[in-house]
């Protein structure tokens, strides 16, 4: 298949104007200005496939959104190339404009005082959508985003929750092949983002909606990405499945076992060993690299009596913390 986004060694250097201390170096900065240069995108290759959903994830300040408003068009790059749909997304805006939908989670692209259906109108106006398409969207966006308690509120006197839905019914009208969704949960409550979350498996289930998102919310990245992209300091440290990853860093697992009674020891096999204990319930955790849940659950069942266990999936948090802490520099993926 041909790739729908394809970057080569794609780069971004900002020149930060360098300032000297005091007055004497600001009237120097002045006549002589001088700039360092901040590498914020280092070289980045990749390729994403029509109807893919890719994570894209990294600290604060590694490139994440840097790298996103190079593939809208937004920013140039300095080196390297980037192509969306076979073009130059900077050269070919407009074209590129109508293919994409953009949402940075920060902040709105809504006329603020405008009532949320007027805004809506506009949009689907500006990007000439078919009017009996447009009444089938919105009726179905409004089921999905629970929007029509909203339909006549102007954005600004909305919650940040509302906004978001609004905003991604608005970005999404147009049905562009490509959205880039920058941070779209970002301080919204559980429910609101399993809303946002079904809607936008929704979009890529229903129309091939091709999904660049990133997030440091990683219920995101679990509930809608089978593949991510790591970046650190501006370079691409990881380009894969997420499960190779729960796979080569998610070496501990935890089961837990109810016991029937209270009074019982349990000595862990090699491999495990127990991390929480209560009064009628104790937690393993083993090494799956030196033995199984079910030689795990085997020993325990041998010398307590289980009323019910549960085994738990490795733990996505802390082993994208390790990976941000360099634990991949270490293996080589
Ligand atoms: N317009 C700019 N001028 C100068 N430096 C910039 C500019 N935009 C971003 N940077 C720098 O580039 C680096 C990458 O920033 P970017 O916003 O891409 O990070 P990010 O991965 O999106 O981080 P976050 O998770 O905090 O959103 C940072 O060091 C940032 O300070
Ligand atoms: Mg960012």
């Amino acid at each position: 298949m041909i790739p729908i986004i394809q970057t080569v060694n794609l780069s971004k250097v900002f020149r930060e104007p360098r300032k000297d201390p005091g007055v004497a170096g600001a009237v120097k900065a002045l006549f002589r200005p001088r700039f360092d240069a901040k590498v914020a995108v280092d070289g980045i290759s990749f390729a994403v496939e029509p109807g893919e959903i890719v994570g894209y994830i990294g600290v604060n300040g590694a490139g994440k959104s840097t790298t996103i408003k190079m593939l809208t068009g937004i920013l140039v790059p300095t080196s390297g190339e980037v192509r969306v749909l076979g073009r130059d997304p900077h050269r070919e805006r407009v074209a590129n404009a109508r293919e994409i939908g953009v949402v940075f989670g920060q902040r709105t692209q809504l006329w603020w005082d405008l009532a949320f259906i007027e805004s809506l109108n506009l949009v689907a106006k500006i990007y000439e959508v078919e009017p009996t398409r447009y009444k089938q969207l919105l009726d179905q966006f409004s089921e999905i985003l629970e929007l029509q308690d909203l339909l006549h509120v102007p954005i600004r006197n909305m919650s940040l929750g509302q906004k978001m839905r609004a905003e991604l019914a608005a970005t999404l009208i147009h049905e562009p092949r490509i959205v880039y969704l920058d941070e779209p949960t970002i301080g919204l409550d559980l429910i609101v983002k399993d809303r946002i979350r079904e809607f936008i498996k929704h979009q890529n289930r229903d129309k091939g909606t091709t999904v660049i998102l990133t997030t440091h919310d990683l219920g995101d990245i679990e509930e809608l990405c089978q593949r991510v992209i790591i970046i650190d300091a501006g370079r691409l440290i990881y380009d894969g499945p997420l499960s190779t990853i729960k796979e080569r860093f998610g070496k501990y697992r935890e089961i837990t076992f109810q016991l029937a009674k209270c009074d019982c020891t349990l000595q862990p096999p090699i491999g495990a060993e127990i991390v929480a204990r209560e009064e009628r319930q104790v937690t393993l955790r083993f090494d799956r690299t030196l033995t199984t849940a079910s030689q795990v659950a085997a020993s325990a069942m041998s010398q307590i009596e289980v009323a019910d266990f549960s085994l738990s999936e490795p733990d996505l948090a802390s082993i994208v913390k390790q990976i941000y802490n360099g634990a991949l520099e270490q293996v080589t993926v």
